[in-house]
């Protein structure tokens, strides 16, 4: 079974068109969504509309989700964050919020091996930025391997003979799974990266194999800047998707 596992798409067209476009993505098995598909970027519809038409589709739900769907407010968000999520709300038609809704609160167990969470196995909206961290989030995985988003950050944490590593993923690389060790992958973020590398990244798993991949691609980026300066969403969000931070 191939499964191709994302994150973060964050109302940027430009970055989640391109993926659906990939060759590697058009041939999956699953799609494991890991939240955060609006906010911060200018078109929350158009990408809930592509969204919509994916099949063989798993996801949760992000905390960025929650907030353009109304079901928690903005005050827990930094201004820009929290300007954006209500700027996306405004946006969003009835039955795309809806449809959000229906996204479902992580963690997922799927196909009883994997399991997918928006920030950790026990908390949602929980950042897994550390060893310490990723050790919370193993304490609470029944699977043998993970893939959380939220931090935008792709990195594979690593749980063998009890000790935890961890291996951040800069360029395109296949990594063999050891049946002795616990996985907890983060795939990056499609919409806005922030590793110091503006690309987008996903990756992709292939059970038989016993493999995954992490890859990368680019997209244009110069639109996606153009759209949110003119919907007067922050100046930041701009220019954060050429530096990737
Ligand atoms: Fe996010």
């Amino acid at each position: 079974m191939k499964y191709i596992i994302f994150s973060d798409i964050h109302s940027n067209l430009e970055a989640f068109g391109k993926f659906l476009t990939l060759k590697r993505v058009e041939t999956y098995d699953r799609l494991l969504f890991l939240g955060d598909l609006v906010g911060y970027g200018p078109n929350p519809n158009e990408v809930i509309n592509l969204f919509k038409k994916l099949k063989n589709l798993h996801s949760v739900r992000g905390n960025h989700d929650k907030v353009v769907a109304e079901i928690e407010s903005s005050s827990f968000f930094n201004p820009v964050a929290a300007f954006s999520a209500e700027w996306n709300k405004n946006q969003i038609t009835e039955s795309n919020k809806k449809f959000i809704k229906t996204l479902e609160k992580g963690p997922v167990i799927v196909d009883h091996f994997i399991t997918i969470c928006h920030g950790s196995t026990f908390d949602e909206d929980y950042y897994v930025f550390s060893i310490f961290e990723a050790k919370e989030s193993f304490k609470f995985m029944t699977t043998s391997i993970g893939f959380f988003g939220h931090t935008h950050f792709p990195i594979i944490y690593l749980l063998r003979n009890g000790k935890i590593d961890s291996v951040p993923l800069t360029k395109n690389i296949k990594i063999k799974l050891d049946p002795n060790t616990k996985y907890l992958i983060n795939p990056g973020s499609i919409g806005q990266p922030r590793d110091r590398n503006p690309n987008s990244s996903f990756i992709t798993l292939d059970s038989s194999k016993k493999e995954i991949t992490f890859q990368r691609y680019t997209y244009n980026i110069r639109k996606a800047q153009k759209k949110i300066r003119d919907a007067g969403l922050p100046e930041m969000l701009a220019s954060r998707l050429e530096s990737g931070v």
